[in-house]
């Protein structure tokens, strides 16, 4: 696992953090992801979008290893998932950041808490644990709500927490399936700025939804899914109706 560090090869030459190689996922015998082949740098931004049912879900889950393919390889950083025993699941899992729609935090447990917990079941110390919480925080720009409970926050400011919880431990990686789902068009644009931001700053980002305006605002690679085959794949994209 030590290579997911090693991003760049000794020719210098950035390596993909995410690839698919021919991959197939079938759910009893229906495909749910069909022959794709994806190639993803390191400090890239994209999208992946595409109807409901079209695999985006499968695709993330592939990529932080809670399913595998019925036949192919995927990579993160190098390292090929497929062969990763049960006991280093977790170590890949430390080095993806992982946003979910429905943020997933813990309801008795402040802000602080929320983001620290990851650090403090590493077993870092408490110094370096609020060194790290108090960084990610002002990163998603949550510094004075650290004492807040989630029931305390509107859904954007929740799924801030969720951000600087996925970055805390500072991940090459960061995946997030449909993390706009439940906000509103305008608290949606910010979060996806901010993980833009974040991946300015050296993180890849992978961002499956089907929010076709936030898409067209950004003009970012746009990876298009359609009943489990890769349909478009453009740099400076949009969401284009045909693709849905
Ligand atoms: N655990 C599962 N068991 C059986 N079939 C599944 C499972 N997960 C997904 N599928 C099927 O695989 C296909 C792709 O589903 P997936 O959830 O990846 O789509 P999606 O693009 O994320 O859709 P949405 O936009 O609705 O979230 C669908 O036909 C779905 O019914
Ligand atoms: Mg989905």
């Amino acid at each position: 696992m030590a290579t997911l560090e090693k991003c760049v090869s000794p020719a210098k030459k950035p390596v993909a953090m995410i690839r698919l190689q021919n991959v197939y996922k079938n759910y009893g015998g229906r495909p749910a992801l069909s022959n794709v082949n994806l190639h993803i740098a390191l400090g890239e931004f994209a999208f992946l979008v595409g109807p409901s049912g079209a695999g985006k879900s499968t695709l993330m889950r592939l990529l932080y290893r809670e399913e595998v393919p019925t036949t192919g390889n995927v990579f993160i950083g190098g390292v090929n998932l497929n062969r990763l025993h049960a006991g280093q699941i977790p170590l890949l899992r430390r080095r993806l950041g992982i946003i979910f729609q429905d943020f997933k935090l813990l309801s008795s447990q402040t802000v602080f808490n929320n983001v620290a917990y990851i650090l403090r079941a590493l077993g870092v110390d408490e110094a370096e644990v609020a060194k790290r919480v108090n960084s990610a925080l002002a990163v998603v720009n949550l510094e004075h709500k650290w004492d807040a409970y989630p029931s305390e926050l509107s859904g954007g400011e929740q799924q801030r927490v969720g951000i600087a919880r996925a970055i805390v431990n500072g991940p090459p990686v960061l995946l997030a399936d449909e993390p706009t789902g439940n906000l509103d068009p305008a608290t949606s644009l910010e979060i996806v700025q901010l993980l833009e931001r974040i991946s300015q700053r050296g993180t890849t980002v992978l961002i499956s939804t089907h929010d076709q305006p936030i898409v067209n605002a950004m003009r970012r690679r746009v990876i298009a899914l359609k009943g489990g085959e890769v349909v478009a794949d453009v740099d400076n994209g949009i969401y284009e109706l045909e693709m849905s």
